[in-house]
């Protein structure tokens, strides 16, 4: 398998501020690190649209990270613009991923519903949103970290074909 670099970028108002440890950014690390991913960037922001678009742009164009992962930002309060930013930035949606987290998630809880998370690609890079807690975290990515991997292969050519598994 082709090890792919991610970002992960945490997103929260306390956590910048350091009044809050960051959980959710450690299980995504972990979750990427034993699925075999490296770890290029990582970052706590504030719930700023232009800051979020900057890193995320960063990330992507600069960096040449092939997943950046978000955590935070994705709910009702009048803070969460992290859906926002990122809509901002992709070229392509990918919605079937943000489904596909919300419909496992909806088995867990309906809170689920409330996340409006999304998912796309900006030029060779992925985009996802995650919600804010690490329980969330690890029950949405856990859930859609395989086939993103073969969406990459395919995205990144390592991969030509979209043999179902
Ligand atoms: N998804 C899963 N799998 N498990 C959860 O506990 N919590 C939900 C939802 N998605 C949750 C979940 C809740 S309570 C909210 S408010 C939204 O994610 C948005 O979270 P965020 O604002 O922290 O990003």
């Amino acid at each position: 398998m082709y090890i792919y670099r991610c970002g992960v970028i945490t997103i929260s108002d306390s956590g910048a501020a350091g009044e809050r440890q960051d959980r959710s950014g450690e299980v995504i690390r972990e979750i990427l690190k034993n699925a075999g991913l490296s770890v290029a960037a990582y970052e706590i922001i504030p719930d700023e649209f232009e800051i979020i678009k900057d890193r995320l742009v960063y990330c992507a164009d600069e960096l040449k990270i092939e997943l950046v992962l978000t955590t935070g930002g994705t709910g009702f309060s009048p803070r969460d613009v992290t859906p926002e930013a990122t809509k901002a930035v992709i070229e392509r949606e990918a919605p079937g991923v943000c489904e596909a987290i919300r419909q496992h998630s909806m088995s867990i809880t309906n809170r689920a519903m409330l996340s409006r998370a999304v998912c796309g690609i900006r030029g060779a890079s992925v985009i996802l949103n995650l919600p804010g807690s690490p329980k969330a975290v690890a029950e949405s990515l856990e859930y859609v970290l395989d086939s993103i991997i073969h969406g990459m292969d395919i995205l990144t050519k390592n991969a030509s074909d979209c043999a179902r598994k």
